[in-house]
């Protein structure tokens, strides 16, 4: 069985779709079939006569109905900008010759270990690097970021993400080699597909065609080889604006979900980043808010069980408008020690980053407003109560 090969059918969805004509949003039923939740997800997004607003209400509560007001949170940590891939999108893709590369040493690794825990009160990290062609550079990232994820896993972090491109069982296995059996939970393999469209997928993310990112169904296949080899927590994605059928990947994100969740999937995160400015590309908005906001209430009304995510790719203003959908929060800059000097905002410098974010506030300023101003509470971010109570105890 694999999701490429097995499940992934866009036709079938279509057909199965035109025979639904009511779904009921006051149900509590979760359809755990991928076709039927794929098909059922594509006609609630696609009617026009289901008002936003009315989706947005069933989401909320089927969402809080698994997660109660819990929102998961983590950053990102960007190891290195060097990249072989030649995404369209991306500003490290190998051909920007403009982006200064950088890349960094495990005194930066740990200093903003250390920042990240003690300063922003973080227990969920992530790291990024590129994708690479030959076979002794896969290897050696592997290597780098499950050195990364160790270190992070023994300074105390709870649960750590990487985000660095597909990965095969051989390389797979040399960062499970640095992952004690007891913490495999905590490591989740963040890959996003992009889209879920293979030809569209092909014209964005290859240039030459020879990089190793533009094999569609080797990513894919990341996740069926992540769960063989024992892990439990995925995250996959769209990147919104490579495909103008966004119902496509609606589909194609509730029927992966689904039939991660069939086999050995505890968690499955959606992302859904929206294409943003990157150094030398002419990125577009093509998603606009209305759309990316019906994704995410269909998302979390079909999916409760795994988490829809957003990032700082997005403004402020709309976090907080879809705060009650979400199931995890990351704030955060695609930059190479971003957070190595304890700076008031988070760098945004494009000659240096993946893309441009629009909102640079720093993580604990973010989990604090949200926990202040609203009834959610943070995971993996150690709350100003329980550091109150934690000094009291230790001057005693
Ligand atoms: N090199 C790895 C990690 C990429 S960073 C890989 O390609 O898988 C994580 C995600 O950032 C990518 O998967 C993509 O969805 C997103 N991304 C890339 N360029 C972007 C841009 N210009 N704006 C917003 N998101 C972008
Ligand atoms: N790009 C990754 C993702 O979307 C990691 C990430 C999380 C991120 N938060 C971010 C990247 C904020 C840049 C800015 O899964
Ligand atoms: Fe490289 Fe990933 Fe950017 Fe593609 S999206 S150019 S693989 S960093």
């Amino acid at each position: 069985m694999s999701f490429y090969t097995d499940v992934l059918n866009y036709e079938k969805v279509k057909t199965l779709a035109k025979d639904i004509d009511k779904v009921d949003l006051a149900g509590d039923e979760i359809i755990k079939d991928p076709h039927l939740a794929a098909a059922t997800a594509l006609s609630i997004y696609n009617n026009p006569e289901i008002t936003t607003e009315a989706l947005i209400e069933a989401g909320t509560r089927r969402k809080k109905a698994y997660r109660k007001n819990n929102i998961i949170g983590f950053v990102p940590i960007y190891l290195t900008n060097h990249c072989d891939g030649e995404c369209k999108m991306c500003g490290m893709r190998k051909n920007n010759d403009s982006l200064v590369r950088q890349f960094s040493t495990p005194s930066m690794i740990d200093k903003q270990l250390k920042f990240l825990y003690e300063k922003q009160h973080m227990r969920g990290v992530a790291f990024l690097t590129g994708e690479y062609n030959d076979g002794f550079a896969r290897s050696a990232n592997a290597f780098i970021v499950g050195y990364a994820l160790r270190r992070a896993l023994d300074f105390g972090f709870k649960t750590v993400y990487m985000n660095i491109g597909s990965l095969q069982p051989e390389y797979m296995a040399i960062i499970a080699d640095f992952i004690k059996p007891e913490d495999r939970h905590r490591v989740a393999m963040c890959v996003n597909q992009e889209t879920y469209n293979e030809t569209r997928y092909t014209r964005f993310m290859a240039q030459e065609g020879d990089a190793f990112k533009a094999n569609f169904k080797n990513r894919i296949d990341s996740h069926d080889s992540w769960s063989q080899m024992g892990f439990v927590s995925h995250q996959i994605g769209s990147l919104l604006g490579v495909n103008k059928d966004v119902g496509e990947e609606v589909a194609g994100l509730i029927a992966h979900a689904k039939y991660l969740m069939s086999t050995t999937a505890k968690t499955v995160f959606f992302s859904l980043p929206r294409l943003n400015p990157a150094l030398g590309a002419s990125n577009k908005k093509i998603v606009q808010d209305d759309a990316l906001i019906r994704v995410i209430a269909t998302l979390a009304f079909i999916a409760p069980e795994s988490a829809v995510m957003m990032t700082t790719r997005e403004t402020k203003e709309l976090q907080d408008e879809v705060m009650p959908l979400l199931g995890c929060l990351a704030p955060g800059t695609p930059e190479v020690g971003g957070y190595l000097d304890d700076p008031d905002m988070m760098p945004n410098n494009e000659k240096v980053a993946q893309f441009r974010i629009s909102d640079t506030r720093m993580p604990r300023e973010t989990f604090e407003r949200v926990e202040a101003n609203t009834e959610f509470n943070i995971l993996d971010f150690v709350s100003e109560d329980n550091r109150a109570e934690r000094e009291l105890v230790a001057n005693h």
